[in-house]
């Protein structure tokens, strides 16, 4: 069984995403000690930005340093039984770190694909958990909720492959210490619950 544990987080030491997957990963690793663990810290080792280049010599097949990056992301994520990902919500979105690492993941034919009745996800048989951080309180029925293109866009990313995502969830984190404590046991609960 192998895990790929996932950070997407600027915030280094102080992020709360990172200490939540971080306890969501050690969760797994307690109900199964035999679990290899790859881990990705796309903060320091980013996915190549896709641009047209890269489309390109992906598409061409053309021997390229950085669109070889974005198939060994895919080929890692495709080789995990399980996903943590810290997912952090910046500007109401998430991370552009962890934005580049998902379009390296969405590939015709490998993740999904058109059908005569509509698109298909290919990687159902992947179990996904995000570790979500954020600032203001978003959850239903906050009338912030139609302003979260965070969690939103993860569950429709992933839905979209096929993939029906968990969450665990800290938000409120800027609405004072023990609004925000709260906020981080309550989660730290989730992923001991998981
Ligand atoms: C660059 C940046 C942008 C942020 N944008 C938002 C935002 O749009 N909405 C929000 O509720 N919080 C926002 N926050 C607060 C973070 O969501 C919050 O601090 C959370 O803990 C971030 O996760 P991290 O601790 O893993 O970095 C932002 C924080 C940073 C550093």
């Amino acid at each position: 069984m192998k895990l790929l544990h996932i950070d997407s987080a600027i915030t280094g030491d102080a992020s709360v995403s990172r200490q939540l997957s971080a306890a969501v990963v050690e969760r797994f690793k307690a109900t199964a000690p035999e679990l290899e663990v790859v881990y990705r810290d796309l903060n320091l080792n980013p996915v190549p930005h896709l641009s047209g280049e890269v489309l390109g010599a992906k598409m061409s097949g053309a021997d390229h340093a950085e669109a070889a990056a974005t198939i060994a992301a895919l080929d890692e994520f495709l080789s995990a039984d399980i996903v943590v990902i810290g997912a952090p919500m910046y500007n109401f979105a998430i991370s552009s770190q962890l934005k580049t690492w998902i379009d390296a993941l969405a590939v015709a034919g490998k993740t999904f694909r058109y059908t005569e009745s509509g698109p298909e996800g290919l990687a159902g048989d992947h179990r996904v958990i995000i570790a979500s951080s954020r600032g203001g309180v978003y959850s239903a029925p906050s009338p912030m909720a139609a302003i979260d293109h965070q969690e939103t866009y993860l569950t429709a990313f992933f839905g979209f492959i096929g993939i029906k995502p968990e969450f665990v969830r800290a938000e409120g984190l800027l609405l004072g210490p023990d609004q925000k404590q709260a906020a981080i046991d309550g989660a730290l609960a989730e992923a001991a619950a998981l």
